[in-house]
């Protein structure tokens, strides 16, 4: 498996749903595209165009019926569920779109999570980590449920989980919805950073923070992807 560097190359992707009374949708439609290492790739779109349906498709999480996901040698989406689980762990640092934290831990709790699927010690360094991620984003030290965090606090302790294991492969869907405009800054200037170190990052925004720091932008409309405008990030 690749653990450095590499482009996530999406080759004529189909995601197709079933509504509750069995008809189809079609979340995505014949979607390709290529992400590169170094570069902040950003993907916006209306609601409800498949945005978050592709973002999952490429954490290996929804398996498309059609078309391939590749990272690195890696094809993503032909890799039984438990070597996706393990791809994806050893891989890629998921920001979801309503966070997945798990409610009753602590923050420091639900940033080490991801390692306690690794190893049941938790070595003092990837803890120190830890720590640093939450205070580099300014979440509160807070003993006590992220339950009862703000929303905000709440999407930063799910950002420091993302990065908890340095993953070359970032993809945060609506990383900043619910920050304020510092935050927001903050938090955009940090995955573009990220991105300059060579990982692959890309996220789903509505944020002109994060659009104005794009490499490269993917529109989506309806389950497609929409053609670049000539001038602006490809
Ligand atoms: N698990 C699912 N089962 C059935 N339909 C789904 C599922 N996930 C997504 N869909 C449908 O697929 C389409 C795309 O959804 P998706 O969540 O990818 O949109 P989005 O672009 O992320 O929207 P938003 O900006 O509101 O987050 C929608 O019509 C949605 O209802
Ligand atoms: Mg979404």
């Amino acid at each position: 498996m690749t653990r450095g560097h590499a482009s996530l190359l999406v080759q004529a992707v189909d995601a197709v749903f079933a509504d509750a009374g069995g008809a189809s949708i079609h979340a995505l439609q014949q979607v390709s595209a290529e992400f590169l290492p170094g570069q902040l790739s950003v993907i916006v779109g209306p609601s409800g165009s498949g945005k978050s349906t592709l973002l999952h498709a490429l954490a290996g999480i929804v398996v498309p019926q059609h078309g391939l996901i590749s990272f690195g040698a890696t094809v993503v989406n032909q890799l039984d569920e438990s070597r996706r689980d393990a791809w994806r762990l050893a891989h890629c640092g998921l920001v979801f779109q309503e966070f997945r934290l798990i409610d009753e831990l602590d923050a420091l709790g639900n940033v080490l999570l991801p390692a306690q699927f690794q190893q049941a010690r938790i070595p003092a360094l990837l803890r120190a980590r830890a720590l640093e991620l939450l205070e580099r984003f300014d979440v509160p030290q807070r003993a006590g449920p992220v339950a009862k965090m703000s929303r905000g606090e709440q999407q930063r302790v799910a950002l420091a989980r993302a990065l908890l294991l340095d993953p070359p492969l970032i993809l945060a869907d609506e990383p900043t919805a619910s920050l304020d405009a510092d935050n927001g800054q903050r938090i955009a200037a940090a995955l573009k950073a990220l991105a300059q170190s060579g990982k692959t990052v890309i996220t789903v925004t509505h944020d002109d923070k994060l659009v104005a720091r794009a490499d490269s932008l993917l529109r989506m409309q309806a389950g497609q992807v929409l053609p670049s405008i000539a001038g602006s990030p490809t």
